[in-house]
């Protein structure tokens, strides 16, 4: 707690108690066990964790009820939504977002007390996933135009276009509760499947104001939004085998988990992102005032609770006193504060474990030989524990192995290029890597190998997932399947399409059917 006093606009005063679940197409008041929702931000002047409300904790009844209605909706691929006209589809997407867009507020204030996420960005997760939906639609209406039309090859025509893959299993992160949780299920809504979704651990409430949204702008059964703890609901749901998409984004552990309880596993299709260690690489020629406010933004911003965080960095040895210096300094000028404090750059942690963990970290770095460089690292608050900038940090140490999620930040000193693409080439990890430097014949070559190591290699800036358009994906434990706005589509449905032989008969009939508009299928209508 800062002693600063809470701006009315943001202060708690009134509880948040989501006593509803919505199960095919209906808000079911729970009235069995629920639990507390806490922020680890303070209310008041002595340091507690504040009570923000109460969510149902549902059994594995309600998780299979859910899973009924999914599948119903989905009815084979017979249901409303999975055949029904893109141009309707399209439709209840809009009703949705428009409704969605008159929350930002709530959805904003919640974002902020029950993650830490400060305002800006927690605004900015709002409007991300406000225009996310938005270039969701634009792009499945071309996959729409693209596909309206016969091919024709070997006497053989072919109307072909994408189609749902049948009921997804919608698992988000705490981190991005909002974004990264609606960046799975709207493409999945969108390419018609049908959907069982249940909020991270943290980020829960911030969906109770959408709730009534998803109500009536889907048909019944097509959203399910179930709470509860991931053992208990989505196990079963697994273990019943009609889920034919896992989409989650989180650590491999749970996905591996889920996974191992389908009873078919070569039908579940999956779409992950997962952990990730992204190295930012300091050559002896970088700007270092470029590296150092890049590896800043990189390694600090929302804590270092992000995937796509630096979460080491090897500097030449060249620079690498001159790097520590400057780096640790910004590192220590950086503001704590509650998330809608001016300038909060840093904020509280949601996790009451997590200031613990990361001590741990620094713990075992400093027995085996590292230091806290910078003054203020791993001064701990109530919520917090401040970054601590390890140097140097070697491959024995747990920060170097783990992935931290959290404010501490191992730096490695190379004096050999080949040592950073070793240690990634060797890493369980390959999402994406920094590259800081200027002369090309010395970027070149490397450029060529880190992007067969990662998936994303940002020359002289921060890792990120945006501009969302881009692929978003990785290697090895870090991924499974491609998310952007496009991708997205294509990661939740697959090809399919109509075949006839090219003669009178046929092409009688298929004139016909487009004609007569009968099918929604099959369909040269083209959507403006
Ligand atoms: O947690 C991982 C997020 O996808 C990161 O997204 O790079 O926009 O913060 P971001």
């Amino acid at each position: 707690m800062t002693s600063n006093p809470i701006p009315p606009q943001f202060q708690i005063k009134e509880l948040t108690h989501q006593s509803t679940y919505l199960l095919d197409g209906e808000l079911i008041e729970w009235d069995g066990v629920t639990s507390e929702v806490y922020s680890t931000i303070s209310s008041t002047e002595e340091y507690q964790p504040t009570l923000l409300g109460t969510i149902p904790t549902l059994t594995e009844k309600e998780a299979l009820l859910a899973l009924d209605a999914a599948y119903n909706a989905y009815d084979k691929g017979q249901g409303l939504w999975p055949t029904m006209k893109v141009a309707d589809r399209v439709a209840c997407m809009e009703t949705f977002v428009e409704q969605m867009k008159t929350k930002r507020e709530e959805v904003v204030k919640l974002l902020m007390w029950e993650i830490g996420k400060n305002l800006a960005d927690s605004q900015k997760e709002f409007d991300r996933t406000v225009d996310y939906i938005y270039d969701t639609i634009e792009d499945y209406k071309q996959l729409d135009r693209n596909s309206a039309k016969f091919h024709k090859d070997s006497g053989v025509h072919a109307h072909i276009r994408r189609g749902p893959l049948g009921v997804v299993l919608c698992l988000g992160p705490y981190n991005y509760p909002l974004n990264e949780t609606f960046a799975l299920l709207i493409p999945a809504l969108m390419m018609g499947n049908t959907t069982i979704f249940k909020p991270a651990k943290f980020g829960v409430l911030l969906l109770s104001p959408l709730l009534e949204a998803f109500q009536n702008s889907f048909p019944k059964g097509v959203v399910n939004i179930i709470y509860g703890r991931g053992r208990t609901v989505a196990t079963p749901i697994m273990q019943d085998g009609r889920v034919d998409v896992l989409a989650l984004i989180g650590n491999s552990k749970s996905a591996n988990a889920l996974q191992e309880q389908h009873p078919k596993s070569n039908r579940l299709r999956m779409v992950l992102g997962l952990e990730a260690k992204n190295p930012a690489i300091v050559l002896k020629d970088a700007d270092l005032d470029l590296a150092i406010s890049e590896c800043i933004a990189g390694t600090t911003s929302f804590n270092g609770q992000r995937c796509t965080a630096l979460k080491v960095i090897y500097v030449h040895e060249d620079i690498v006193e001159e790097f520590n210096k400057r780096f640790s300094e910004a590192v220590d000028a950086l503001k704590f504060g509650n998330p809608w404090e001016d300038g909060a750059k840093l904020t509280p942690l949601p996790e009451p474990d997590k200031p613990a963990y990361i001590q741990e970290l620094i713990d075992d770095a400093k027995a085996k030989g590292a230091q806290i460089i910078n003054a203020k690292g791993g001064e701990t608050t109530d919520n917090y524990i401040f970054p601590a900038v390890l140097y140097p940090v070697t491959k024995d140490m747990r920060v170097y192995e783990e992935e931290q999620f959290g404010p501490v930040i191992p730096v490695i000193s190379f004096t050999d290029i080949e040592q950073p693409l070793d240690d990634m080439a060797e890493s369980n990890y390959g999402q994406q890597v920094s590259l800081f430097g200027k002369d090309t014949n010395t970027l070149a070559p490397l450029i060529d190998t880190l992007v067969n190591l990662v998936c994303r290699v940002n020359l002289n800036s921060s890792c990120q997932r945006g501009p969302d358009v881009y692929p978003f994906t990785g290697r090895k434990d870090s991924a499974v399947a491609t998310l952007s706005v496009h991708d997205a589509l294509r990661s939740f449905s697959i090809r399919t399409f109509v075949a006839s032989k090219d003669n009178a008969y046929n092409n009688a009939i298929l004139k016909d059917l487009l004609d007569s508009k009968a099918s929604n299928f099959v369909s040269t209508d083209y959507i403006l």
